[in-house]
């Protein structure tokens, strides 16, 4: 039993400490915003406001409270391993073999398949980028058929999928469509990743303000064409104008695609050893990027859902430019402008994601978890080559099998466990010597202010909605059911950790980003738990089959 809990030890020669200590915090929040700004914002935001509607920009809020203390979890996971990492590396000092193995695994989720939705944005941006410069791309190559069918079959009102559903060919009964950009960007990503690219701070930043500069712009030209009774449209259920149009449950549904515009902040904890005052400026330099990114968020949220019904962005991948195009804003120069710039920036959230899966698969391979092959380093292009090429074949396949909206909620729900692993994690590990210039959570306890914050925010909650807690075990409501379902079991979790904090005095910072990420978690729909159970599952046959037998700390420990 305890061989699944071995432990890997790093010795001082693993540490990067001699890295150069020179980032500051806006260095670090440069960084934040470079990795966290992307497909997310440029894309999913449409899909989070169809759902959600204008009152989508709670969930920003709440989204970017449970990311603020989920990262500074991973900053002093990061500052207790002496050396640069993933959350694998993390878990493999601190609980052992098989918690690294379950966070690798989830981590193939939001790098592999958060890069899959990356790509159809990518796609989404280029074609309409094409579209503006007169060339046209037949729809049935530039979506997906699981996309086309959904749409063909709900009555969508997006004309594109209906398009490609109506004018597919035909291979025998087969429709013949695919997205074709995004499985070509994927090989050309992979192809560049394959051969070896370096990253450069200089075009980093530039490109950071390209992206913030257009988003600045969207703002202002958007503010201009807001009508502001968008902002309260009539809820099609109670007929009454509301903020909140599909009521919290709405919102609550939006968390995938909300989510998902924060992923990447915690690639910022690997930064630790290069940070001027770590111990300050990172937590700083974090929390800033955060708020920068929610606030750019909620604008960008007020923005469109003011210039235009939410109720039209179902099935957009494409809403910054969108918003201007000849049936809405109509400004042409705005939506070429923006096309442009969204394939610039998807492009580097592709390359960081397609860099960052090889180098994990070639640490677990390293340690025995995978087989021998993902350590092979390219000869002369010095590059992880076959993890490469395996990363690109993850990606592509399901691009062609797949759609955007379930390609999302699969990447939310594995990097949202993951958190909570990292989370509960930090909660478990001893307490530690402090060391000058390394970073430290600070020590708050738990005992009594999480159990007085959670029930007196749930006393709270009863008042403001008293129905849904009248009704909180009916879950067979087709509506609603699903949700409270997830809320019941979310405040049973609780309560629970309100009893342990109360007797163990835990450490309130990870508890606050544990509980507020298994909140994050009741949004996620029943066929989510459902899929995500089945890849569960399937890791852990794996890992019992082959990382178990072959983990290279089998025979140190035998
Ligand atoms: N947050 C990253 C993006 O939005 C994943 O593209």
């Amino acid at each position: 039993m305890n061989q699944l809990f071995r432990r890997k030890q790093y010795s001082d020669n693993d540490t990067s400490t001699n890295l150069l200590r020179v980032l500051g915090v806006w260095d670090i929040v440069f960084f934040g915003i470079a990795a966290i700004i992307g497909a997310g914002s440029f894309s999913s935001l449409g899909e989070a406001v169809f759902r959600g509607g204008p009152g989508v920009i709670l969930l920003y809020l709440i989204c970017g409270f449970a990311c603020g203390f989920t990262a500074l979890c991973y900053a002093e996971f990061a500052s207790r391993i002496p050396k640069a990492g993933s959350a694998y590396t993390y878990a493999y000092a601190s609980f052992g073999e098989l918690m690294a193995w379950v966070i690798g695994w989830a981590l193939i989720m939001e790098y592999s398949f958060g890069n899959i939705y990356v790509a159809f944005s990518w796609s989404d941006y280029f074609t309409s980028f094409l579209e503006r410069l007169g060339m046209h791309i037949p729809d049935y190559f530039t979506c997906s058929y699981t996309e086309a069918r959904k749409a063909f079959q709900n009555g969508s009102e997006n004309k594109e999928l209906i398009n490609a559903w109506n004018t597919a060919p035909l291979l025998g009964n087969l429709k013949v469509i695919v997205d074709i950009p995004a499985l070509v960007i994927n090989g050309l990503i992979t192809w560049l990743c394959y051969r070896g690219v370096k990253e450069s701070k200089n075009f980093n930043n530039s490109l950071v303000i390209l992206k913030l500069a257009v988003i600045v712009l969207i703002i202002l030209v958007g503010t201009a064409y807001i009508n502001t009774e968008n902002w309260t449209p009539v809820s099609l259920e109670t007929g009454i104008p509301s903020f909140m149009p599909n009521g919290f449950t709405g919102v609550m549904s939006a968390v995938s695609g909300v989510f998902f515009a924060y992923i990447g902040f915690d690639a910022l904890s690997v930064l630790s050893e290069e940070t001027k005052d770590p111990q300050k400026t990172l937590p700083k330099g974090m929390i800033i990027s955060l708020v920068v990114c929610t606030v750019i968020y909620i604008c960008l949220t007020l923005v469109l859902t003011g210039m235009v019904d939410y109720r039209k962005f179902d099935g957009i991948g494409d809403p910054l430019s969108f918003i201007f195009e000849k049936s809405n804003a109509n400004v042409a120069w705005m939506e070429l402008t923006i096309s442009f710039v969204a394939i610039v920036a998807i492009t580097t959230v592709l390359l960081v994601f397609q860099m960052g899966q090889p180098r994990i698969w070639y640490a677990m391979s390293r340690d025995g978890l995978m087989p021998e092959k993902f350590q092979n380093v390219h000869p002369k292009y010095k590059t992880p080559a076959f993890a490469t090429i395996i990363t690109g074949i993850v990606v592509g396949v399901p691009i062609i099998f797949t759609d955007k909206s379930f390609i999302l909620d699969f990447t939310s729900i594995g990097t949202i466990f993951a958190f909570v692993l990292v989370c509960g994690g930090v909660l478990m590990l001893p307490p530690k010597e402090k060391i000058k210039g390394r970073f430290h959570l600070p020590y708050i306890n738990g005992k009594f202010i999480f159990p007085v914050v959670f029930i007196g925010g749930l006393v709270a909650f009863y008042f403001w909605q008293p129905e849904f807690f009248n009704h909180l075990m009916n879950w067979s409501d087709p509506k609603e059911g699903e949700f409270r379902a997830s809320i019941f079991f979310f405040i049973i979790i609780n309560l629970v950790l309100c009893i342990v904090a109360f007797t163990k005095n835990l450490s309130l910072i990870p508890l606050i980003g544990l509980s507020s990420c298994l909140y994050l978690l009741t949004g996620m729909s029943h066929d989510n738990w459902f899929y995500f159970g089945i890849w569960f599952a399937v890791g852990l046959v794996i890992y019992f089959c082959y990382g178990y037998k072959n983990s290279k700390l089998r025979n140190t420990t035998q």
